[in-house]
């Protein structure tokens, strides 16, 4: 909304906090304050706090059943009139909570005043950003799913594929690219326990702390946290309305993911440029050239790679915002939602954009292959089977190192060296170094755990297969989902 239709909306509303205030606030400072232009998006978990309240404060004896009920009832309409688009949200009620709480009044009257007994905008937003925050780490957890699965789905199709694996960028060993693919899938199975983790520290319910030092009503804040499925309770009434470490770890966790993600991206970007060619970008994930007509571009993976600035900026943003506040709730808090709100966007957005991408990919095993056979990829393997021949392995390298010179010299790989050039360089040498110089034995002798060797990949695919039938994706099933609260 711009500031100036902001402040025209905001002329002559009652604020709910206005008791002592004599004067209207100045419509710059309207517009300037109010968070509900964003906060709005936590419309749901607000109703769904409010009536859990009010079915505590019933439950207490502090409000009565049918106070409780017509409560809920109002708040179940209001519920309904913000997804049909017909609530009329008003900046002058400054945040999606008086703005759900006004329009409650209205709807059922003097009674709705009771709902805020025992409750402040502090513990209630601290609670709906809770509720929030869990949600949505919840949702990266589903694409983080879906991406391994994308990333498993193609290591699955090339545990034969061969290509240069590099180190500094330089060409360095010959490696399958299911290993390759599989080390993604390491990356983003655990950002998925990051995520998990954070989440279990973000389902601790505040509600009950209210302003900051709790209240003189008799509450019974486990039985709200019970209501909302969440398993924790907060411990001191002080910090659960200052607390924002949970904003800040999910930014963690999202940077995390952008940064796992970008890696990925700038690989395709780099593997669909023509020098390499190993993959082959789908149609559906590129864009053109408006002049240059032979272009395909892998702009879906720049920008995801683009974007990961963006999550970054918005952790760094918030640990600022935390940064040297007094205790207990500062206005400064406000300003978690809008970075956090950019980089759910991006964060989801790229791991679903991404796992398209990935199960899309083609890849071309021609061309990785003949990549193979520039950069003297097998000559460890020529140092190895030297020192399995008694040579000091640093002798070893050093020959090997001869041998790559003399090979380059001559424009041909190791392996089209004759046997005579290969003895006069080491006596320890016989016809069997080329079996040991081919690429396929290269890999498939490789069978220490983890290693590139078809075993190891095949233990690999089984572990990631195991996880990915474990981790069910339903949000009440994940490891920090609802629990008992005492
Ligand atoms: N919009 C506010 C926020 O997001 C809600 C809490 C306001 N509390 C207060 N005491 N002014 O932080």
């Amino acid at each position: 909304m711009s500031e100036g239709k902001a402040r025209a909306a905001c002329q002559g509303v009652t604020k709910p906090w206005g008791g002592r205030f004599t004067q209207a606030t100045a419509g710059a400072v309207e517009a300037f304050t109010q968070s509900v232009s964003f906060d709005r998006a936590l419309y749901a978990q607000d109703i769904a706090g409010s009536k859990a309240h009010a079915r505590m404060l019933a439950r207490q004896g502090i409000i009565l059943q049918a106070e409780a009920e017509t409560i809920v009832l109002g708040l179940e309409a209001i519920l309904a009139e913000i997804e049909r688009g017909d609530f009329v949200w008003r900046p002058a009620l400054e945040d999606v909570h008086m703005n759900i709480e006004s329009r409650l009044v209205e709807l059922v009257g003097e009674v709705g005043k009771k709902l805020h007994t025992g409750r402040s905008r502090n513990d209630q937003v601290a609670l709906d950003f809770r509720l929030f925050v869990a949600e949505r780490l919840d949702v990266w957890r589903r694409g983080l799913i879906a991406l391994v699965r994308a990333l498993t789905g193609q290591a699955k199709a090339h545990t034969a594929t061969l290509m240069p694996g590099h180190t500094h960028l330089q060409p360095a060993q010959p490696v399958s690219l299911a290993q390759h693919l599989l080390a993604y899938g390491c990356m983003f199975r655990r950002d998925y326990e990051r995520a998990g983790d954070a989440t279990r520290r973000t389902r601790v319910s505040p509600l009950g702390a209210a302003a900051l030092a709790g209240t003189t009503h008799p509450l019974d804040p486990a039985f709200v946290a019970r209501e909302l499925g969440l398993p924790a309770l907060f411990e001191n009434s002080m910090d659960a309305v200052s607390d924002r470490d949970f904003v800040l770890e999910a930014l963690f966790v999202g940077s995390v993911i952008m940064a796992h993600l970008s890696r990925l991206c700038e690989e395709i970007v780099l593997w669909s440029n023509p020098g390499f060619g190993f993959v082959i970008l789908p149609e559906a994930f590129a864009t053109g050239s408006s002049i240059m007509p032979q272009k395909r571009n892998p702009d879906v993976a720049e920008l995801i790679r683009g974007k990961t600035g963006r999550v970054y900026g918005a952790l760094i943003s918030m640990l600022t915002v935390v940064k040297g506040l007094p205790l207990t709730y500062n206005r400064d808090m406000q300003e978690d939602k809008e970075p956090f709100l950019d980089a759910d966007r991006t964060v989801s957005g790229s791991l679903e954009l991404a796992a398209g991408m990935v199960s899309a990919l083609g890849f071309s095993t021609e061309r990785m292959r003949r990549a193979l056979g520039a950069g003297f990829l097998n000559a460890t393997e020529l140092a190895d089977y030297l020192a399995t021949r008694g040579m000091p392995f640093r002798e070893a390298h050093g020959v090997a190192g001869r041998a790559v010179a003399l090979a380059e010299h001559q424009g041909k790989g190791l392996e089209d060296l004759s046997l005579e050039e290969l003895r006069a360089l080491s006596p320890l040498v016989e016809a069997d170094v080329f079996v040991a110089l081919d690429y396929d034995t290269a890999v498939a002798r490789r069978k220490t755990p983890g290693g590139t060797g078809p075993e190891s990949v095949a233990a690999q695919l089984a572990t990631v297969d195991a996880w990915l039938a474990a981790e069910d994706p339903t949000p009440g099933k994940f490891p920090g989902g609802p629990a008992e609260v005492g």
